[in-house]
């Protein structure tokens, strides 16, 4: 067996609606990921895919919450630590979520380049552009994305590229293998 990068015990979470009813979307758990290896989820719509997507990464917010079970990246058990710690330290560099058609997300007004530097000034504000442009392009290469994209709009995209687009993106600050 592989090295296992993910590992989820037994994970409990639940939505508390409005209306102060729980709803256990995520009952019970458990999985392991190998280095370089996939798994895909399969089931009917509102049987709780996403939300244990959400719940992977350890980092909830109302109307989600934590129950109970482990959740362990990499080694680091990330189920109990602190939200903020979760979001500075594993969010995007350890882990991270590609929202359904999270194309739709992307700015019209702004070049694609400007996402990135979005995206990891948040996390280390003094990289300088340039370093920046050269990481987008390599991982835009990977996912068959021309240089040209960076400088490109939105609406100059197919659905395809804009859906790698943000794939590139919110992968961008991995480390990579
Ligand atoms: N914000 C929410 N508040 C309460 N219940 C929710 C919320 N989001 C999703 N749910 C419920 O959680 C269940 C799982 O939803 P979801 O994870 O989106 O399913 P899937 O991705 O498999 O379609 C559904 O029954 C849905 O109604
Ligand atoms: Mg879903």
């Amino acid at each position: 067996m592989g090295k296992v990068m993910l590992e989820v015990n037994n994970l409990k979470t639940k939505y508390v609606t409005r209306f102060h009813e729980d709803v256990y979307a995520v009952d019970g758990v458990s999985l392991k990921i190998e280095e370089g290896k996939s798994l895909g989820v399969a089931g009917e719509s509102g049987c709780g895919k996403s939300t244990l997507a959400l719940s992977l990464m350890g980092y909830y917010f109302a109307p989600l919450h934590y129950i109970s079970g482990d959740i362990i990246v990499d080694g680091r058990k990330i189920s109990g630590m602190k939200p903020d710690d979760v979001r500075k330290n594993i969010l995007g560099n350890e882990i991270a979520y590609i929202p359904q058609a999270a194309m739709n997300a992307l700015n019209p007004t702004q070049k694609i380049i400007r996402f990135v530097e979005d995206v990891i000034h948040a996390h280390d504000p003094k990289m300088p552009k340039k370093d920046i442009y050269d990481l987008a392009k390599e991982r835009f290469q990977i996912l068959g994305l021309p240089e040209e994209v960076l400088q490109k709009h939105a609406v100059e995209l197919s659905g395809g590229m804009k859906q790698r687009t943000v794939i590139a993106i919110s992968t961008i600050l991995l480390r990579r293998y």
